[in-house]
């Protein structure tokens, strides 16, 4: 199955040691919030480094038919123009966010308390996911919506025309859900509050500060309490997108399960909320080094080298690090087929409901790779079978997800036999440089059918 054109079966074969330096993209959280943020500023947001994957482009889109100016100056430099907040015009077409749940709970919550009618689509993978958890709160600021059955895409969102400002608990660890309500709460008179009692990803909380937005972040016993106040006039922004964590996790990952490699990832960002991953893999015995720590546009950042790992071992991965690095269970995983014993991932039910269920993907294409997985509604655990044991020489599904396709690309680039995925073309939406960038480090990656 394929949202995105016609199918891309893609092939990693097992090869010698990965090298050189690895500039992966910019971040994509931190990108769709540059545009969303910059369309509802007043003035010009210039913005370098943006991502230019399939997902950020589809929230370009998006803010060009909500009125602002969107220029593509190229190389990853970009300009909004934005109309300010309260200010987006009812765009005159249905609003297409691919496969990008990121981009269409926060454009909800951007749109929610305007008075404009929209209506929101996306691929096959994003109209099977749950919008209630934003549609739930956007009710309370007083926003109208029709969609299809178990909330969800298409669905028509009324924003509301004399909203209410909000105080809403999140129910569920997401910052897609968080910042859809702040957003929402920027055109709401008096103050938003919202609550996790989790912490997430914070980029939504430091770039309101950065635009000039007045919010305050409280530590306490109901959790991160964090407060808003509506109608500021936001202020536009340069902004230098750090390179993403998540992106960097596929070099990292292959350089420490393939022999011989010694790969540097520069500038990426290293936002304790989304640096789980890092943690995680030194525990598991990884060779991971942070060079350079620096400040860079309010978000910490480092150039990380990773060496190839020979004693990787099994580990338990609590639940209260899932929110950090719960994009990167996927690549975990293959890293966790590598080592010895068992890699226990526990409180990881949003895994199964993002792009794909993803535990289940990754069970399924490892099982076949002959790995052994068991799994629970919010738990897995992988026995790993230790360096050059991995047999792999299959071929699994990526089911619209670009993370299940890379993590069984760099799978394949230490089994004992090839991986192929069959559909690779979902790895355009966060990554679309994967093949050339790992290629240049020394991957055999090829496309079955050019
Ligand atoms: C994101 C939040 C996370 C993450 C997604 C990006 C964001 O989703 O999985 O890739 O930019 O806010 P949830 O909010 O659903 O956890």
């Amino acid at each position: 199955m394929s949202g995105h054109g016609t199918p891309i079966p893609m092939t990693s074969r097992p090869c010698g040691p990965l090298t050189g330096e690895a500039n992966v993209p910019g971040d994509k959280s931190i990108s769709h919030r540059s545009l969303i943020l910059g369309a509802m500023a007043v003035g010009e947001t210039r913005i370098t480094g943006l991502l230019e994957g399939e997902d950020v482009l589809d929230t370009a889109k998006a803010m060009r038919a909500f009125g602002a100016e969107v220029i593509n100056h190229g190389s990853g430099e970009w300009s909004v123009h934005g109309v300010g907040v309260g200010g987006f015009a009812e765009p005159d077409h249905v609003i297409d966010c691919g496969n990008s749940g990121t981009g269409v709970r926060l454009i909800m919550g951007a749109m929610a308390t305007s008075p404009v009618t929209v209506t929101f689509t996306g691929d096959a993978s994003l109209n099977g996911r749950p919008m209630g958890r934003v549609t739930d709160p956007l009710a309370l600021f007083g926003t109208q919506t029709v969609g299809r059955q178990g909330g969800r895409l298409p669905m028509t969102l009324v924003g509301a025309v004399d909203p209410l400002p909000v105080r809403y608990v999140v129910p569920v660890p997401s910052a897609q859900v968080k910042s859809a309500v702040l957003l929402a709460g920027l055109n709401a008179p008096g103050q938003t509050v919202v609550i996790e009692k989790e912490a997430t990803r914070d980029h939504t909380e430091r770039m309101l500060k950065g635009f000039g937005a007045e919010l305050t972040v409280e530590d306490t016993d109901e959790g991160r309490v964090i407060t808003l106040t509506g109608q500021p006039e936001l202020k536009p922004q340069d902004i230098i997108v750090p390179r993403d964590p998540s992106s960097a996790a596929f070099p990292v990952c292959a350089a420490i399960i393939t022999p011989g490699s010694d790969v540097l990832v520069p500038n990426i960002g290293l936002n304790p909320t989304r640096a789980g991953l890092f943690t995680t893999l030194q525990e598991m015995g990884a060779d991971l080094v942070f060079e350079n720590m620096r400040e860079e546009g309010g978000e910490p950042v480092a150039d990380l080298r990773a060496k190839f790992s020979p004693n990787l071992k099994g580990i338990v991965v609590p639940p209260a690090r899932a929110a950090s690095m719960i994009d990167e269970y996927p690549v975990l995983s293959i890293v966790a087929s590598f080592a010895r014993g068992v890699t226990d991932m526990q409180g990881v039910k949003e895994l199964r409901v993002k792009e794909s269920d993803r535990i289940d993907a990754m069970a399924k294409g490892l099982r076949a790779a002959g790995v052994s997985v068991d799994e629970g509604e919010d738990w897995w655990k992988v026995t790993g079978l230790g360096h050059g044991n991995v047999p792999g020489g299959v071929t699994v599904a990526s089911v619209l997800d670009h993370r299940i396709a890379m993590a069984f690309m760099v799978m394949g680039m230490a089994t004992q036999k090839p991986m192929t995925v069959d559909d690779g073309s979902p790895i355009a939406t966060s990554f679309p440089i994967f093949e050339t960038l790992m290629g240049r480090l020394g991957a055999q990656l090829v496309r079955n059918n050019t």
